[in-house]
């Protein structure tokens, strides 16, 4: 009598477990999720001297880790990328766009208001991740604050600084990160024409429902010499916002 199962009770079954959290398909080849946290100094020494530039709208926050993307994964560690064409769109970020300008701003200059970015995000990977978009960007910025890198490290007494002459080896880096969270990290440097090396990404993994923690299936590999800074920032505002980006500093 299977065969006899109205098309009707068919679809009911299928989505009495539809949530918010499986608004779109998951790719068939999602094996798991790559983390990537930011560190901005990192940004204003790779791209452009020491300069980073405020966004046009928000607040971003002057001393913590950022969220670069929350990543879809085949097994070979493989980003999925671009499934299907559904576009971004700005009512599903709605009561996040706070903390998403806080902490998954553009800082690269020339200024931008950020939407861009979380377009782009959200169009190259999110839609691959088999979350809907409220959700997607909800859930990264959930995962951001429940590792809270910035507490791991200065467990470790791992703390940004003023110091120029003052690096941090990067076995020391990923170790704290390592004891603290179990999980292995991969660390990813930035470097300007002085070859002055500051740490850039934390690349970590998470299962494929982006919920757990895991160990990465394929944990990627990054060039960084033995020892990197992990730079303070600030914005430095200036009177002439329209005009003139306003530059972020980073001690030289
Ligand atoms: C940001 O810029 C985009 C395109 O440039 C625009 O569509 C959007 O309304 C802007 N958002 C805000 C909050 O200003
Ligand atoms: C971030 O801003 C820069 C400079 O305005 C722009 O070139 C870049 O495309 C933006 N990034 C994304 C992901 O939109």
């Amino acid at each position: 009598m299977a065969s006899y199962v109205p098309a009707v009770l068919i679809a009911l079954l299928m989505f009495s477990h539809a949530t918010d959290a499986m608004a779109s398909m998951a790719s068939e080849d999602l094996a798991f999720f790559y983390f990537v946290l930011l560190w901005p100094a990192g940004i204003c020494k790779q791209t452009q001297g020491l300069k980073c530039c405020k966004p046009l709208t928000g607040e971003p926050a002057e001393e913590d880790f950022y969220l670069k993307g929350l990543y879809p994964s085949d097994i070979s560690g493989n980003y999925i990328t671009g499934c299907n064409d559904c576009s971004f769109n700005n009512n599903e970020i709605s009561g996040l766009e706070e903390d998403l300008q806080k902490y998954a701003s553009n800082i690269t200059c020339p200024s931008t208001n950020s939407t861009d970015s979380w377009k782009t995000l959200w169009e190259t990977y999110g839609v691959c991740s088999g979350l809907g978009q409220h959700y997607y960007f909800k859930k990264s910025l959930e995962l951001l604050k429940q590792i809270d890198m910035l507490s791991i490290l200065s467990k470790h007494d791992i703390t940004p600084t003023t110091d120029h002459g003052h690096d941090y080896t990067v076995a020391e880096i990923s170790e704290a990160i390592k004891t603290e969270t179990t999980y292995t990290a991969s660390i990813k440097c930035s470097s300007n024409d002085y070859a002055d090396y500051e740490l850039l990404e934390i690349h970590l993994c998470f299962d494929k429902d982006a919920t757990t923690i895991i160990e990465c299936p394929v944990l990627p590999t990054f060039t960084c010499p033995d020892y990197v800074e992990f730079a303070t920032y600030s914005f430095k505002d200036t009177a002439f916002k329209a005009a003139n980006p306003i530059r972020m500093s980073v001690p030289e």
